[in-house]
């Protein structure tokens, strides 16, 4: 495609639906002191994309795509200046050619969402890829409140306590490919996975002592050592997870993760209609679980994943439910697939239709529900970690076990976008100077 100087090439996407377009846009420039401007290397498609794409998110005006984008700084505001103190580090540290990722919302760092680590609503909040914050799927875009937004690979281990110092070695060594699934679908499995275990009512299987002796904070004496521990059957798990998309394989790797570190016993039930997604899932999980004992999975379709619950727990249901599709029939199946007590995590985005349940069916099920988009931010350390240790299925392309299906061009933007609605590839990236 030609291109005039001043002149970009973007995916676009136009309303009402299943209209994509490769178009030449102006390069974005710096709007507000706080903008950086970052030339994309890779950026990826998302599920969440779909929403957008299959118009069920109520997009009224044409936008640039994408909001999972790794990148090169090469222009930056006047709040970036050695001596911005009392602002995100970033506003004194971050320099033109410094190479970043963004979490793939807006969040500023100064208010008290941000503060306490809630940083998905940041009061600032914008969603990349949209009508109001044009996307990553682009050669250049702009990052509002880019002090508090991005992360300076270079920096990355400066600034997160926690993590280990080494981690900042091995940083430069780390694909392109491998670092954008840091922006969103990473940090979004392991917010699903930390949310669930740490649920206070997944807590007593966790830690063997019955509720409510099993969470941390209990008003007045700590009797922890005086419980007896919870007999071993008790403290399996029976979890199912729901869609096993590229946010799916993220939610299994990372529940898997934390079961295996826990010494947990489990029983996983992986599910999807399509053949090639559970597929995947098996391969990953024979992969991931070689050298340890405990626990098992299982892939399923719906029905299957209906009766193996019933079979593997006398009809009672999972204790954990996690729902990584977006839709009402998913939300249904998690709710049928729940034991009393259970808890169900959705990170599926959900558009604008009611739950699919009564509060009296949840009061008599006891049930607890929690939904929402990831604070990646808050994540991150930990998603790094995982991303680190797995690189087995995080690093490669195309692999029998790789999260990553394949790297491909704008020119078959449109094309990707068919593909993977109809489910017919995994996780793709696109490279725009390709
Ligand atoms: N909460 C967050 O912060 C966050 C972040 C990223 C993505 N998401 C959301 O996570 C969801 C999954 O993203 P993805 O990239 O994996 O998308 P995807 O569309 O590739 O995966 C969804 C999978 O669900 C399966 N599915 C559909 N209906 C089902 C049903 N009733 N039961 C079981 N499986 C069913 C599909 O076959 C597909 O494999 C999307 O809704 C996305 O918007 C949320
Ligand atoms: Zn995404
Ligand atoms: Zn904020």
């Amino acid at each position: 495609m030609m291109q005039s100087p001043g002149e970009q090439v973007a995916i676009c996407f136009y309303p009402p639906a299943y209209d994509i377009r490769v178009e030449r846009i102006p390069i974005p420039r710096i709007e507000y002191p706080d903008d950086a401007i970052v030339k994309v290397k890779l950026a990826g498609l998302c599920g969440s994309d779909l929403h957008i794409y299959r118009g069920t998110e109520g997009i009224m005006e044409p936008c640039v795509c994408g909001h999972e984008f790794v990148g090169e700084v090469i222009a930056l505001g006047s709040s970036f200046h050695p001596n911005a103190s009392g602002r995100p580090s970033l506003y004194s540290t971050l320099q033109v050619g410094d190479k970043v990722i963004s979490p793939f919302t807006v969040s500023c760092g100064e208010c008290n969402f941000c503060h306490v680590g809630f940083t998905a609503r940041c009061v600032e909040s914008c969603l990349f890829g949209s009508p109001h914050t044009p996307g990553g799927q682009a050669q250049y875009v702009r990052v509002p409140k880019a002090g508090g937004t991005l992360y300076n690979l270079q920096e990355v281990s400066a600034v997160h306590e926690g993590t280990k110092p080494d981690v900042k070695e091995f940083i430069p060594g780390l694909a392109d490919s491998s670092l954008l699934l840091l922006c969103d679908i990473l940090p979004t499995g392991v917010f699903a996975a930390f949310q669930a275990l740490n649920h206070p009512k997944v807590l007593p299987m966790m830690r063997s002592l019955p509720f409510p002796h099993s969470s941390a904070c209990t008003a007045g004496e700590s009797i922890y050592s005086a419980m007896p521990l919870l007999r071993p059957g008790a403290a399996n798990l029976t979890i199912a997870i729901i869609g096993l998309g590229p946010v799916g394989v993220c939610t299994c790797i990372a529940a898997i993760d934390f079961l295996h570190a826990n010494g947990s016993d489990f029983k996983i039930v992986a599910i999807d209609p399509v053949e090639t997604r559970r597929n995947k899932v098996t391969a990953i999980y024979s992969k991931i679980s070689c050298d340890q004992t405990r626990g098992f999975l299982e892939v399923a379709d719906i029905n299957e994943s209906k009766r193996l619950v019933s079979e593997w727990t006398n009809g009672i249901g999972c204790n954990v439910v996690f729902e990584v599709v977006g839709n009402n029939s998913a939300l249904m199946l998690a709710y049928e697939l729940v034991r009393p007590f259970g808890c169900i995590t959705s990170v599926g985005v959900h558009a604008n239709s009611n739950v699919p349940f009564t509060g009296q069916k949840l009061y008599n099920k006891n049930v607890s529900l929690d939904f929402g988009r990831c604070p990646v931010r808050a994540m991150f350390p930990m998603a790094l970690d995982l991303l680190l240790r797995r690189q087995d299925v995080f690093s490669e392309v195309g692999g029998e076990v790789s999260l990553i299906d394949k790297i491909v061009g704008f020119d078959v933007a449109g094309k990707t976008y068919e593909e993977f609605d109809r489910r017919e590839c995994g996780k793709v990236l696109f490279d725009p100077w390709r």
